[in-house]
């Protein structure tokens, strides 16, 4: 697989995104491009620093960086105050100055994580992200959100924080769960909707090979995803406007995991869902056609994404959805796809929400 690199151009840092395979063992060398420190604190997560930690480790060292190994517990309750915290007083026990560089090794846990800690020590250092998880790749560490999840909800507390530089080694997903691979799939499909006919197409062709994992286009979906959304972020690097098309298929989505319980459906999972369900909310409210829903339906399917066959309370998702980021004065908001490429966000009648959902309960799988 040959190297693939997307420029992103936000106004305080433009840094590449390179994807391709190798790029654990070159991390040393293409950092020290970017960066004059001394020491680098490698954040990483258990799982995964036994998986790829030694290499890193290594190539860091082998540029001359003095590495300050650090790992937190995999999962998201690490991606916590107390935790962000604890690694803070690492950092300043290690002696990281302000020159100093943070690199996130692994999923987007510790990408969120490892970059609130370097937008937040001595008031920002430098962050660069080695990401491990198609999810990583494909959306969480290209943007520069930053954060934890408080005891309130997900994502409560944070910074907007941009990388260095981005390396995907797209060779360290062989190992990945699949599970965790259709996570990042779903947020694939979701960039193809909203980016439009010619991303749309390519999947279409491709399902197959990315369910399989083919490696060249697993590099190339990786590759087209980034680049949507460093197009999406740098009209839009704080919110509102175009990003919100990011939220596609996670109103409901979000609603799903909280009422489950987070953890429970998977969040890959639950985003398709919401997927299905907005095309169908957009074809009610006259902008998407049958052929659009049908479409996407066939495509969610074919990457592993099936319908969910969940009983949940309408009223307890209507009560999430008002919840969510985007809702204004209890009105729920949802990003609506009118066709591959055209979308559109805006309020949606809670009556019109409670008879989807009323009708998505109590149809059985397969039936819709
Ligand atoms: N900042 C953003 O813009 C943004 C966008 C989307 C999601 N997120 C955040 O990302 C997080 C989810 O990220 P995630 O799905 O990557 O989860 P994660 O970081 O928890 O990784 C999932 C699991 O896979 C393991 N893992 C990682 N790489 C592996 C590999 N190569 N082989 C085998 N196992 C591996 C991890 O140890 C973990 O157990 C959430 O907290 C979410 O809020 C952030």
């Amino acid at each position: 697989v040959s190297e693939l690199v997307v420029h992103v151009d936000v106004p305080e840092q433009s840094y590449d995104v390179v994807v391709g395979t190798g790029l654990l063992e070159l991390a040393g060398h293409r950092l020290r491009e970017v960066s004059t420190a001394r020491r680098v604190a490698l954040i990483t997560d258990s799982e995964v620093a036994s998986l790829f930690g030694v290499r890193v480790s290594v190539a860091l060292t082998g540029a001359g960086f003095d590495v300050v190994d650090i790992s937190v517990p995999a999962g998201e309750s690490s991606k916590s105050w107390p935790v962000a915290g604890s690694l803070l007083e690492e950092l300043a026990k290690a002696g990281l100055g302000r020159t100093d560089l943070v690199v996130a090794l692994g999923g987007g846990v510790v990408g969120d994580l490892a970059g609130f800690v370097a937008a937040t020590y001595m008031r920002g250092i430098a962050f660069a992200q080695l990401p491990t998880t198609l999810l990583a790749m494909v959306d969480s560490s290209v943007g520069g959100k930053t954060g934890v999840d408080l005891q309130a909800g997900k994502n409560l507390a944070g910074a907007f924080k941009q990388p260095r530089l981005v390396l995907a080694d797209t060779s360290t997903l062989t190992s990945l769960p699949g599970g965790e691979w259709r996570s990042g799939l779903a947020e694939v499909a979701k960039s193809a909707v909203i980016d439009g006919e010619e991303f749309l197409g390519w999947l279409e062709e491709h399902a197959d090979d990315l369910t399989s994992r083919e490696p060249s286009m697993v590099a190339e979906a990786v590759r087209r995803c980034v680049r949507f959304k460093s197009h999406v972020v740098s009209r839009d690097e704080k919110e509102e406007g175009p990003r919100e098309c990011l939220n596609y298929g996670h109103t409901l989505g979000h609603a799903i995991e909280k009422v489950t319980g987070y953890g429970t459906v998977p969040h890959g999972a639950a985003v398709a869902e919401g997927m299905r369900f907005a095309a169908r909310v957009a074809m009610a409210t006259g902008a998407a056609d049958a052929d659009f829903v049908k479409r996407q339906d066939r495509l969610l399917s074919r990457l592993g994404l099936e319908p969910l066959d969940l009983r949940l309370q309408p009223a307890l998702l209507l009560e999430a959805m008002r919840g969510d980021k985007k809702a204004r004065e209890g009105a729920i908001r949802m990003v609506l796809p009118d066709a591959p490429g055209v979308w559109h966000c805006g309020p949606v009648d809670a009556a019109v929400i409670r008879a989807h959902l009323t009708a998505w309960s109590s149809t059985k799988e397969g039936e819709r």
